[in-house]
C-alpha cells in the first residue's frame, strides 16, 4: 500500500485519537514495515494492547494471548514478530522452535511474569505433592516448564474444570485465581512458602501473590463513580482485575472477548477497565459506539512496542527470543495441552 493510502486508512480510523502530523509520520513507518515484512518473509502478530497506529496498520493477526499463540503455532513464515510482551514472544518460540521469533523491544516484561520463578513452583510442588499446576501464560518459559497445563484469560475456568483432581495449584495471578475460585466454587488459600498449612482448612485451589500492575489499580469506587455519572454504561473488565471489581462489572473476559462483546451488543456506552490503548482501538473500530476511557493506567511494558521498534527489529533481526531446548520441550507440553482445550472450553 502506498504511503498516502496508508495515511488515508489510518486517518479514517484514528482522526479523533491521533494528531494529523503524527498520522502522516506513522503511515510512512507502517508502509516501510510492511515492505520489510514481505521482503523477510515475516508474520506480525499484534496484541490487543498495541498503540492504535501500530494496531491498525501492520499486524497480520490481532487478538488475545490464546489466539496469537495459535497463530504462532500455525505460521509457515520464517520470522515471527511479536508485538506484545516478552512472555508472549516466548510462547511463540515454544510453539514454533524452528522459526526466528523477534520481540521489537529489549525488555517488555510483565509484573505477573516476574512475580514467580521456577524455583518457587518447585517448592510449591514439594509442599503439595501430586497436586497439578495450572499456570497462566503470563509467565516465563522455565515456570511453564514446571507446570502441567497453561491457561489464558479466555480459558482459565475451562482449564481448571478439565482436570479431574480435587485440588489444583493456580499460578501466579492472585486476582485471576480468586476469580476462577469464585466461578468454580472452590475455596482458595495463599500459603507463604515457609508457613505451615493448617490441615483443618478445606481448600481446592492454591494461589500465588502475583498481580498485574495495570488491572490491580481499578477499584469498585471507580465503577460506582462512573455508574453515578452514566447510569446506562456497560462496564467490561479483564479477569486480572480484583473479584470485587469483576463482580461490580457487567462482563469480564479476555481482551478479545471484550472486543467481541462490544461488537455484538448495542448499549448507549461502554467502559473498558483494561489497558488504555485497547479502548482507543475499540473506539476506532466501532465509530457508532461511545467508548468511555479511564486512562490513568497504561501498561509500561506493552507501551515499549512501537512502529519504529518493529522496523528496527526487521532491519537488524532484533531482539531474538531463545528458549533452551530442554525447558522449551517441557513448556511446550503445558502450552499444547492448553491449546487443545481452547477458549472457554470450546
Ligand atoms: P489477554 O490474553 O486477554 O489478551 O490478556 C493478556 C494480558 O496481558 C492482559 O493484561
Ligand atoms: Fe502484564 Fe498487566 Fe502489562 Fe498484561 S497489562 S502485560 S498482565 S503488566
Amino acid at each position: 500500500m502506498p504511503v498516502d493510502a496508508m495515511y488515508q486508512a489510518l486517518k479514517a480510523k484514528l482522526h479523533d485519537v491521533v494528531p494529523d502530523v503524527e498520522l502522516r509520520y506513522k503511515a510512512e513507518l507502517a508502509v516501510e514495515v510492511n515492505r520489510l515484512k514481505k521482503e523477510k518473509n515475516a508474520v506480525i502478530l499484534g496484541h490487543s494492547y498495541m498503540e492504535p497506529t501500530l494496531y491498525h496498520s501492520i499486524p497480520d493477526y490481532r487478538g488475545d494471548s490464546l489466539e496469537l499463540s495459535r497463530k504462532a503455532a500455525q505460521t509457515d513464515k520464517d520470522i515471527i514478530i511479536f508485538c506484545g510482551v516478552r512472555f508472549m514472544a516466548e510462547t511463540a518460540k515454544i510453539l514454533s522452535p524452528s522459526k526466528t521469533v523477534l520481540l521489537p523491544a529489549k525488555e517488555a516484561g510483565c509484573s505477573l511474569a516476574t512475580s514467580i520463578t521456577a524455583d518457587d513452583v518447585r517448592r510449591l510442588k514439594a509442599r503439595f505433592p501430586g497436586v497439578p499446576v495450572v499456570t497462566y501464560v503470563n509467565t516465563y518459559a522455565d515456570v511453564k516448564a514446571e507446570s502441567d497445563i497453561c491457561c489464558t484469560s479466555s480459558n482459565a475456568k475451562a482449564v481448571v474444570e478439565s482436570l479431574p483432581d480435587d485440588t489444583i495449584i493456580f499460578l501466579p495471578d492472585e486476582y485471576m485465581a480468586r476469580n476462577v475460585a469464585g466461578e468454580t466454587g472452590k475455596h482458595i488459600i495463599f500459603p507463604g512458602l515457609s508457613s505451615r498449612i493448617d490441615t483443618e482448612v478445606d481448600f481446592q485451589l492454591v494461589g500465588w501473590h502475583g498481580r498485574c500492575e495495570v488491572h490491580e489499580k481499578f477499584t469498585v469506587q471507580d465503577i460506582a463513580r462512573i455508574r453515578q455519572q452514566f447510569p446506562d454504561v456497560v462496564i467490561l473488565t479483564h479477569p486480572e482485575c480484583s473479584p470485587e471489581v469483576v463482580d461490580a462489572s457487567d462482563f469480564s473476559g479476555s481482551t478479545t472477548a471484550m472486543i467481541r462483546y462490544i461488537e455484538q451488543t448495542q448499549a448507549p456506552r461502554y467502559l473498558l477497565l483494561t489497558e488504555c490503548a485497547m479502548g482507543e482501538n475499540v473506539a476506532a473500530a466501532n465509530p457508532d459506539k461511545e467508548i468511555l476511557q479511564l486512562c490513568s493506567v497504561r501498561c509500561p511494558h506493552m507501551n515499549q512496542i512501537t512502529l519504529e521498534g518493529v522496523r528496527d527489529s526487521l532491519l537488524h533481526t532484533q531482539y531474538v527470543i531463545e528458549v533452551p531446548e530442554e525447558i522449551r520441550m517441557r513448556a511446550a507440553q503445558a502450552v499444547e495441552r492448553m491449546i487443545a482445550i481452547g477458549a472457554s472450553g470450546a
